[in-house]
């Protein structure tokens, strides 16, 4: 058994998609609930616990357990499996743990997550730190949620956090690799130390690193001091509090980014559990694509001054790619999310006031604009329509052209001449695309039958299935026959690769959005069972076929290939006769 099939086979799928999406039992053999890839109002998202797949009626989203946690927390197959084995506590035979290469990895966040609950502890027995809190206005129950911790001072704690995580099977070397404690001329110490820890977790709630702010009023070292970026934490694309807010952004489909930890915290802790904080670099495009898998509404709640205009502008033409809404929230100058609400001032009405991100774009730039001189009026001009050009929707491009002219004062007709001699539209030829579709589609019932079992699992198929399926399926069938056979050939007979990774992404997306036909029974008799009816059906198009190969090899003086073929053209001949029909 492969990876593959052990984890499908030892967890239990309601248990997985019940954390993403509640599910309720309808009828004998579904279960049904809200589709946590779509905006949904009336559940269309189905569960099938006996063929341990899912469904939704509305996207079509479909496929096996590995399958959800990949499109949902965007991992590939293997990352899916591994996440899945140490979430659910799955003890892998030893023969497929060295295909998981997880042993270091969950070292690595089990030492985080050792060290984070140190921190804890002593955060809650220090009476100066937690006062700081208390002052911050943070409770004892964010304080837990967000676990976080206190480093305090000096070599006496250094040993007792080495003792505790030796405690644990780790050593204080691999504090050292984790850059937690750094080697000194007299010893051991610690960044850390003296400051408020911050567990920072990835989004699947793995401790990765660590931030770090000081305290003690004199303190005057730099505010924040957080983990060195390595393969674990990556600053520019981790979301602090993502992966408790991700089942919020789901359930109300939005989400706030702010700035800081605090701000996260403070806007957490005020009820507001669908906000996430980027690690003190400027929000990316890697950020908001990560929130795009669970929601289109996005809230950024940063500084204006500090956010970089261009960064933002980068932002602007990204989110229509996306078809993502992107709003700006402009708070008082000098406040902060979280001075906000410390100082208990309402925070929702600015909430509410958020304006559409080129809106707000337009309008900073329109300030600056009535006073610049023509060089700079026709740059800021410029910018925008460069933006306004990267959107593929003609109605859209015209709402925004009238939104600058209004805002920049120039008549929509020069603007709009503007925008047309730098900018040629081009017409697309919707009709070439349509066709192209058409002719790929699979032409019958019974192909996406043989195709949904290949999904489930393309073990049943084998070489001498090849030329029986490049006859009678239609050419998307036949592509994803040849990519499946094509791709063990390349791995040498052997491979546990699942068939998304042997098939393009178009392939791929296609094969699910099929496997809810899979029936039920043993994937390699109902293949078998499947391809006999393929044979039934299309008997005349395989012996002419396999009539004119044979003549073709004949004819090439072919001996060996004639041999081959008559032996199949006889096989399938009997395979027919036997089961009763021709
Ligand atoms: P408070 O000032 O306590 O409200 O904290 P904050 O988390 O809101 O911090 P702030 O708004 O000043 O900064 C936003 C984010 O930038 C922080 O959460 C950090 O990630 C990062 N940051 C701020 N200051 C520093 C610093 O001195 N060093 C580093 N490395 N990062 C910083
Ligand atoms: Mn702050």
């Amino acid at each position: 058994m492969d990876l593959f099939n052990f984890i499908k086979s030892n967890i239990d799928i309601l248990n997985v998609i019940g954390e993403y999406t509640s599910l309720k039992k309808t009828g004998s053999l579904y279960w049904k609930g809200r589709c946590p890839f779509h905006h949904e109002k009336t559940p269309s998202f189905t569960v099938s616990p006996n063929k341990n797949i899912f469904y939704c009626f509305g996207c079509h989203a479909t496929g096996d357990v590995i399958n959800f946690i990949e499109k949902i927390e965007h991992l590939s197959a293997l990352e899916a499996s591994q996440h899945l084995a140490q979430r659910y506590n799955l003890e892998l035979p030893k023969n497929l743990q060295a295909h998981t290469g997880s042993h270091t990895q969950k070292t690595y966040y089990q030492l985080c997550y050792a060290v984070a609950s140190w921190f804890n502890t002593m955060l809650l027995k220090n009476h100066i730190a937690m006062l700081y809190l208390q002052k911050r206005k943070i409770q004892p129950s964010t304080i837990a949620h967000f676990m976080l911790g206190l480093f305090p001072n000096g070599n006496h704690n250094i040993q007792l956090l080495i003792n505790h995580i030796s405690s644990q099977g780790f050593s204080s070397n691999e504090l050292i690799d984790a850059h937690i404690l750094l080697r000194g001329k007299q010893g051991l110490y610690s960044p850390f130390e003296n400051r408020i820890i911050f567990p920072i977790k990835d989004a699947l709630g793995q401790i990765c690193g660590f931030g770090g702010r000081v305290f003690i009023t004199n303190d005057t070292r730099p505010k924040y001091y957080n983990s060195m970026d390595s393969s674990y934490f990556k600053k520019g694309k981790i979301l602090y509090g993502l992966d408790s807010a991700k089942h919020e952004i789901q359930k109300n489909q939005i989400s706030i980014v702010v700035e800081g930890y605090m701000d996260c915290i403070a806007l957490w802790q005020y009820g507001l559990k669908y906000t996430v904080a980027t690690l003190g670099t400027a929000c990316s495009q890697e950020h908001l694509q990560q929130l795009t898998k669970h929601t289109q509404t996005i809230y950024l709640l940063y500084d204006a001054d500090k956010a970089g205009q261009q960064a933002m502008l980068r932002l602007t033409a990204f989110c229509w790619q996306l078809d993502l809404e992107l709003k700006v929230i402009t708070i008082p100058t000098g406040q902060d999310p979280a001075s906000m609400l410390e100082s208990a001032i309402n925070i929702q009405p600015y909430i509410d006031k958020a304006e559409d991100i080129f809106n707000f774009f337009v309008q900073i730039k329109s300030k600056t604009f009535q006073q610049a001189s023509m060089k700079q009026k026709m740059e800021i001009l410029h910018e925008l329509l460069s933006i306004i050009a990267q959107i593929n929707n003609n109605l859209k491009q015209n709402i925004l052209l009238m939104k600058a002219s209004e805002s920049l004062q120039i008549p929509l007709e020069i603007l709009k001449n503007e925008y047309t001699s730098l900018y040629k539209v081009k017409e697309k030829t919707t009709l070439e695309t349509k066709n192209n579709k058409q002719a790929s589609t699979p032409k019958t019932q019974l192909e996406e039958q043989i195709l949904a079992v290949l999904a489930y699992d393309h073990h049943v198929l084998t070489e001498k299935h090849e030329l029986l399926l490049s006859i009678c399926l239609s050419e998307q069938g036949k592509l994803i026959v040849q990519n499946i056979l094509k791709h063990r050939k390349e791995h040498e007979g052997f491979c546990n690769h699942t068939i998304e990774e042997m098939i393009t992404t178009e392939q791929g997306i296609f094969i699910r959005s099929i496997m809810f036909l899979l029936q039920d029974g043993d994937p390699k008799q109902v293949f078998q069972n499947l391809l006999l009816q393929l044979q039934k059906n299309y008997w005349k198009l395989i012996t002419s076929n396999i009539k004119m190969k044979i003549m073709l090899a004949k004819k090439n003086h072919n001996i060996l290939e004639v041999q081959t073929l008559l032996s199949l053209f006889e096989q399938i001949k009997l395979e027919i006769y036997k089961n009763g029909s021709l």
